[in-house]
């Protein structure tokens, strides 16, 4: 780090952020070294001090093999989905196929579907990947992360869940993958305000069956089997208090073997169901 970077840093922590934040949005948007990159930084410093995400104001952000654009249209991929798509590659590679096709349901920038696809291209493996959202918003920047990652076995649906999905595709996916809103409207006052920034439709969810913000959970596992080839798999990320809701409609809804896995905090996070 240059000297004059070295100040910069010391004038943003001296303001309030924190001295690694300080660091990276000074490497983000002091490049050149003149004075429309200063107003940048100073624009950007007071969009964090201000309590905006460090991940909106930088504008982009990894996700495993991934440098994905994220903006208030989107969630900020999270820790735990990344661990979502490692248990996905593993199911996929139990479930055996040359070219898999992929679901991902309520895709946001686009992070579980196309780091699959990436992952899986480096491994040798062409799948295809439908992307949907009922968010036009996100689904612009889904689409934006795929050119970016030159991801091109990618097509983009704006549906409610399966509603808007082609029919032809019905029993064709070897994978669905999903990370719907499952944090109940109680719930949701009640939370960290950073997820204020968020779009509340990515995040908030009506309750379902007596459990708290778990519909649109629900509505996934019941019409997934429909969606699945004979061996294909569901792997849903739902709240830490639905893991036993989402066992129980996944064997209501048909699925043969249902299990549930905790995340790197112990936390009941991911239903796997098998047709
Ligand atoms: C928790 S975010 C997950 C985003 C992304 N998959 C991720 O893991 O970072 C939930 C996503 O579901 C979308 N969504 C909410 N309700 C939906 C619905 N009824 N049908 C399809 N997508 C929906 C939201 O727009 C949002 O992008």
């Amino acid at each position: 780090m240059t000297g004059a970077n070295a100040t910069l840093v010391g004038e943003l922590v001296a303001a309030g952020l924190e001295p690694r934040e300080a660091r990276w949005l000074v490497e983000e948007f002091f490049v050149g070294d003149d004075p429309e990159a200063l107003v940048a930084l100073h624009a950007a410093a007071k969009r964090r001090l201000g309590g905006e995400p460090l991940q909106y104001v930088i504008g982009h952000w990894p996700f495993r093999s991934l440098d994905l654009d994220v903006d208030s249209r989107v969630l900020i991929p999270r820790p735990e989905t990344e661990e979502l798509v490692e248990t996905a590659l593993r199911e996929l590679v139990a479930v055996d196929v040359v070219a898999p096709m992929i679901l991902d349901l309520g895709c946001g920038s686009g992070a579980i579907g196309l780091a699959l696809l990436d992952e899986l291209s480096a491994r040798g493996v062409m799948a295809t990947l439908l992307s949907v959202d009922a968010s036009s918003d996100a689904l612009a920047v889904a689409r934006r992360n795929a050119l970016k990652h030159d991801l091109l076995a990618v097509a983009f649906v704006q549906s409610s869940w399966f509603d808007a999905v082609d029919v032809s595709l019905r029993g064709r996916f070897d994978l669905i993958v999903a990370n719907p809103p499952y944090v109940g409207e109680d719930e949701f006052v009640n939370l960290d305000p950073v997820l204020g920034y968020e779009p509340r439709f990515a995040l908030v969810a009506a309750d379902a069956s007596g459990v708290a913000g778990f519909r649109d959970v629900e509505t996934i596992i019941n019409e997934a089997p429909a969606w699945l080839t004979s061996a294909g798999v569901l792997v849903c990320e739902h709240g830490n208090m639905q893991a036993e809701a989402a066992l129980a409609a996944a064997s209501a809804a048909g699925f043969t073997s249902v299990t549930d896995l905790a995340d790197l905090a112990g936390q009941p996070r991911v239903l796997i169901a098998r047709r």
